[in-house]
């Protein structure tokens, strides 16, 4: 990842949630991670869309991972003694589907998994369990390398195609600003006396600084996004949501699109097998060359 665990922890100096006082605060937490995880596992969609055969490999082992972290919440609730509840708008939001490949692995990849992650960190430490923590930390590390991935693409997709800079840092922006109002709303509803809840406001300004770090390190951003005045950012914003409206509408975009069926023969991934093929037998078909 191009953030460390420590870059991205927070905090809380010791302070633990209470599994009898706050059994309702916990179940409507552990129902927003059940709704991320399940959207998660719709991760699988995006193998038809995968740009080669390793990428098509991770995905398919990200799809048994997210189906473990849904165990995990199970088990979460029955240590709890509660049901999941509705998952709030916000959340709702911030997990909705990318349009294009890009998209999913700047967006809901690299930054909505880092967004799970720092949370799962923040619970790891707060939960005053340890056999639940262990299980919640071993999804953390699998939630690492779908941000590793998602960085790493994105990386990939911005060397070969900078002009996609300018969409995605915009709608990376979008995401943020929700994250901000989130902020101010629950700024002004946490529980001043709960040890942990009190620290929210101050934990989600820590979230939207680290994520600010990890676009300028994706190259996404020259400049940290402080420095971008209220006027840049709205315009970066509306453009990108008027070429993702756009976009919406060239249902042609549609039959453009290749899948690894139209792409594997030319795939790094069979270029090993591809060069044994060097002789060709009476009937003109290519022949491994005997050692
Ligand atoms: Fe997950
Ligand atoms: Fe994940």
């Amino acid at each position: 990842m191009l953030l460390t665990r420590d870059e991205m922890g927070f905090d809380f100096k010791g302070a633990k949630f209470d599994r009898e006082k706050d059994r309702d605060l916990l179940a409507w937490i552990a129902s927003q991670f059940l709704y991320g995880e399940v959207t998660g596992i719709q991760v699988g969609h995006w193998i038809l869309h995968a740009p080669d055969v390793e990428s098509a490999k991770f995905l398919a082992r990200q799809c048994i991972e997210e189906l473990q972290h849904v165990d995990v919440f199970m088990e979460f609730f029955k240590w709890l003694g509660a049901r999941p509840v509705k998952v709030h708008p916000v959340v709702r939001f911030l997990s909705s589907e990318s349009d294009d490949w890009e998209e999913h692995c700047a967006l809901e990849m690299a930054q909505g998994e880092g967004f799970v992650l720092m949370i799962f960190y923040a619970i790891i430490n707060c939960i005053d369990d340890d056999k639940l923590a262990k299980r919640l930390d071993a999804a953390a590390r699998q939630e690492e390398g779908h941000v590793e991935f998602g960085e790493q693409q994105t990386m990939k997709a911005l060397a070969k195609n900078p002009k996609l800079r300018k969409r995605l840092l915009g709608l990376h922006l979008l995401s943020l600003w929700v994250v901000k109002r989130f902020e101010k709303w629950i700024g002004k509803r946490v529980d001043q006396d709960h040890p942990v809840m009190r620290q929210i406001p101050e934990y989600l300004g820590t979230i939207i600084k680290t994520t600010d770090v990890r676009l300028q390190r994706m190259g996404m951003t020259s400049k940290p996004l402080a420095e971008y005045g209220k006027l840049e950012t709205f315009a970066l914003i509306t453009g990108a949501v008027t070429r993702k409206v756009a976009r919406k509408l060239m249902f042609w975009r549609w039959f453009r699109k290749k899948r690894l069926t139209h792409t594997y023969m030319h795939d790094e991934y069979l270029a090993e097998v591809m060069k044994l093929a060097e002789v060709k037998n009476a009937a003109g078909i290519p022949v491994i060359k005997a050692a």
